[in-house]
């Protein structure tokens, strides 16, 4: 199969702003005729950060020259610090600098944290110009890329600035993934398994087996991850209707240990891991989870390099921090209008659903399954 053969297409149908996600190995080396395809005429400014610089700049800038573009490069250093308002102003002052006018589009080449900052640029440039992301990361891949959601953090929280804008298109080259740390790539496949858990059991079941970068069907495996979130972003766009919430799965609990830990312990999708084991316990107690299924997620996520316990140096700091994530869960920007969060659990391996109230001492006892590893706890 060449190469170009093996891409896939997802339409995200959202009327006037719907777009197409292209994901396929190599996709990036097609002279930059991804961004003729879109109508992008004028020309255009690639944010990118320092590591993705590195590696493929030289290369997106190449293919874009070759397509009849003039890109100029906006380089921010790698890493969250970089989702700022100062980092914003830098790149807004430089396109500006180069009196880009609303002719001109931003290009996001990066993980999540640049598909932000450039979409939140894009966004904002001139009141919006037009947007294409090319993730480089898997999170980014089959989460951020998708779905509109840009902004960046402040000092008093995550993610508190932003602006919905859609992309004019996603271009993911599974290749760029080759270069991912093991450690980031495992992170994504958390959001992976978090896509078949709620809506996809084939899917579940094929990423039990194990994934690695190189594998002939991540492009089907991505492709049924963005199907399953643009499904979901067609019904609750602006995250109004609840629809959305049901890509929190794992995620409340999660977002708390990231917040008491400061950001610093675990990336991401390894926070959502030790909250996707939570809540498949919730899942047990309150939405008849079947125990045997706790145990696969379980399994599946520590086979795939994820952490599945608190990583304490002993059970009084342990439990500390319970009473701490305790707390941030009540503080949760997501809980509803009567103070209380409302749960995503599984009824089974594939089937998810939203609006559980839990008893506070229930969820206390699904964080203390944080405290024991594994193996001690969820295996028969
Ligand atoms: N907008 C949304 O809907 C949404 C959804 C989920 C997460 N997010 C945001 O996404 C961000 C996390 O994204 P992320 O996990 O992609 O992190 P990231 O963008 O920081 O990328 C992780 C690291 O990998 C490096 N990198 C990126 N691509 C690479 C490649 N191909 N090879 C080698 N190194 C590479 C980066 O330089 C960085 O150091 C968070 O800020 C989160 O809030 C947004
Ligand atoms: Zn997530």
């Amino acid at each position: 199969m060449s190469k170009a053969a093996a891409s896939r297409k997802v339409r995200v149908n959202l009327d006037s702003r719907a777009y197409d996600v292209l994901i396929g190995k190599g996709v990036l080396d097609r002279k930059g005729h991804w961004a003729k395809g879109v109508g992008l005429a004028g020309p255009v400014a690639v944010i990118t950060d320092s590591t993705v610089a590195e590696l493929y700049a030289k290369k997106v800038l190449h293919q874009l020259t070759a397509a009849g573009f003039q890109p100029a490069l906006f380089s921010v250093p790698a890493g969250e610090k970089s989702k700022s308002m100062e980092a914003v102003a830098t790149v807004l002052s430089g396109l500006a600098q180069k009196k880009l006018t609303r002719s001109a589009a931003v290009i996001g080449l990066g993980g999540g944290v640049i598909g932000d900052l450039a979409g939140f640029v894009a966004a904002t440039y001139l009141r919006g110009i037009d947007f294409v992301q090319v993730p480089t990361t898997l999170l980014a891949m089959v989460d951020s890329s998708v779905g509109g959601k840009t902004g960046v953090n402040l000092p008093e929280g995550k993610n508190l600035v932003g602006a919905f804008l859609q992309p004019k298109l996603v271009v993911a080259d599974l290749e760029t993934l080759k270069t991912l740390p093991p450690r980031e790539f495992a992170a994504g496949m958390a959001e992976v398994i978090k896509y078949g858990a709620i809506r996809d059991r084939a899917l579940f079941n094929r990423v039990a087996k194990g994934v690695k970068p190189g594998d002939s069907d991540l492009v089907e495996i991505v492709k049924k991850c963005v199907a399953i979130k643009a499904r979901i972003v067609e019904k609750d766009e602006f995250e109004i209707k609840g629809e959305r919430a049901l890509l929190n799965f794992g995620h409340t609990i999660g977002h708390a240990i990231e917040k008491v830990t400061e950001y610093r312990n675990y990336l991401h999708g390894e926070a959502i891991s030790l909250g996707m084991r939570a809540a498949a316990w919730l899942s047990h107690w309150e939405a008849g989870l079947p125990l045997k299924e706790v145990q696969i997620l379980g399994k599946t996520l520590q086979a795939t390099g994820l952490p599945t316990h608190l990583k304490e140096p002993d059970d009084s700091v342990a439990l500390i921090l319970i009473d701490r994530i305790i707390q941030a869960l009540g503080n949760d920007k997501k809980v509803a209008a009567d103070g209380k969060n409302r749960w995503v659990l599984l009824k089974s391996l594939g089937q998810a659903e939203t609006g559980f109230e839990i008893k506070p001492d229930v969820i206390e006892a699904a964080l203390r399954v944080l405290l024991t590893p594994l193996l001690d706890r969820d295996v028969p």
